[in-house]
């Protein structure tokens, strides 16, 4: 039952996607429990839906009071321990002992220093509180806002389309299109939902990419484009530059002396071994841009240093119905070395979905 619940509360919170980071997505449910056999009655169903609104779990409160329910005596399955803070709303665990709840389930503790204690907090009003971490789905939905607050650093998903021989591009550098076009307008979503969007100079150069979100009902928020550019030789030229005046583009480089282009932030980054240092320019995005989640999408050199640095949260590989056969195409990653199989890097298979002849493919670290 509490994985059932806890399942569902995750599902709920995914739904905030886009609209409420850099807080965690967070969903709860509130269940009075059948006795004697009885069924169970889900009173209330709640998320947190935007950035300083209310929490889900003040949410459920109100959706439950809105179907008419007294909550009190009931079970608040949540994906987060409630907090005990003071921030943009007042703590949700002084709600639920308010509401006069009986128990409280979560799925992962609050991490964050000025939030965590509702556990605490909870108890100490004499409501049964524990962290169950049965559900996959409502520990992991936090995973992105704990990384941010542990580790300081953006949420970094990649993504790329590949042939079934593993290729991304033509020996000439051509890549457009290789996935089909239901493919690419998720790609268009992903970016509706994320704050930035990256690549590295080869793709600028291949490609001349715009990076924007075009074709979404609703696009949640308008991503920073952003450009891992080493030596400075981020081209003028480029529809990056010319379209700087109208959507937010940060170039991250080394020599920040050869780039002038209007309505361009350039944000100076350290050099390691002649590449940019990414997990510094990544820190950077975070302290000075806000960016706490990015979408790379990577080309073969960007993608092999991501590896490399451990950098990769999440992979989203679009794989096509289609070989090239060719040695000289493009493969997905480079300029790693691998001569063993313990180099070889490792991800956790999520989610499996077909588009068409296409298959998405959701890794996580
Ligand atoms: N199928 C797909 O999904 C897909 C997606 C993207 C790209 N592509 C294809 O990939 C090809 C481009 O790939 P690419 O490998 O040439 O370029 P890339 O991976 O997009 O970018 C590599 C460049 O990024 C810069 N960079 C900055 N810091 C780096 C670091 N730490 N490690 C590695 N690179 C760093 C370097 O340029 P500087 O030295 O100038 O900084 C480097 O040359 C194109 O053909 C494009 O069409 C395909």
């Amino acid at each position: 039952m509490t994985k059932k619940y806890l399942d569902m509360a995750a599902r709920a919170g995914l739904r905030g996607r886009g609209d409420v980071e850099p807080n965690p997505l967070v969903g709860a449910v509130i269940v009075r429990h059948g006795v004697d056999g009885g069924e169970d009655q889900i009173l209330g169903i709640g998320h947190h839906c935007r950035f300083g609104g209310l929490h889900a779990e003040r949410e459920a409160l109100a959706n439950a009071r809105g179907n008419g329910f007294d909550v009190a005596g009931s079970t608040v399955y949540c994906t987060l321990e409630p907090c005990c803070h003071v921030g943009k709303q007042p703590p949700c665990s002084e709600a639920l002992i308010e509401a006069g709840v009986s128990e409280v389930v979560y799925a992962r503790r609050d991490p964050a220093e000025v939030s965590r204690g509702g556990h605490e907090l909870l108890e100490a009003a004499g409501i049964k509180t524990s962290c169950d971490d049965v559900s996959e789905l409502a520990v992991s939905i936090s995973d992105p806002f704990i990384h941010m607050v542990k580790a300081g650093l953006p949420w970094v998903v990649v993504k790329w389309a590949q042939t079934i021989d593993g290729r991304i591009a033509t020996s000439a550098g051509e890549s457009q299109w290789i996935s089909n076009e239901r493919s690419r307008a998720m790609v268009h979503r992903m970016r509706s939902r994320v704050d930035a969007v990256g690549v590295g100079m080869g793709t600028v150069l291949a490609d001349d990419p715009m990076l924007t979100a075009r074709g979404v009902r609703r696009v949640r928020r308008s991503a920073v484009r952003v450009v891992f550019d080493t030596h400075g030789r981020f081209p003028v030229d480029s529809k990056l530059a010319e379209s700087a005046g109208a959507y937010q583009t940060v170039i991250c480089t080394s020599r920040p002396e050869h780039i002038s282009v209007a309505g361009i932030r350039v944000l100076e980054c350290p050099a390691l071994d002649g590449k940019l240092d990414l997990k510094a320019a990544l820190r950077l995005l975070h302290v000075e841009c806000g960016v706490s989640n990015i979408l790379i999408e990577a080309g073969p050199r960007l993608l092999g240093s991501l590896l490399d640095g451990d950098l990769i949260d999440e992979a989203v590989v679009h794989l096509a119905a289609g070989i090239m056969g060719d040695d000289s195409a493009r493969a997905c990653a480079t300029g790693r070395e691998c001569s063993s199989l313990d180099q070889m890097k490792r991800f956790k298979l999520g989610r499996v979905k077909r588009v068409g002849d296409d298959v998405h493919l959701h890794y996580r670290k």
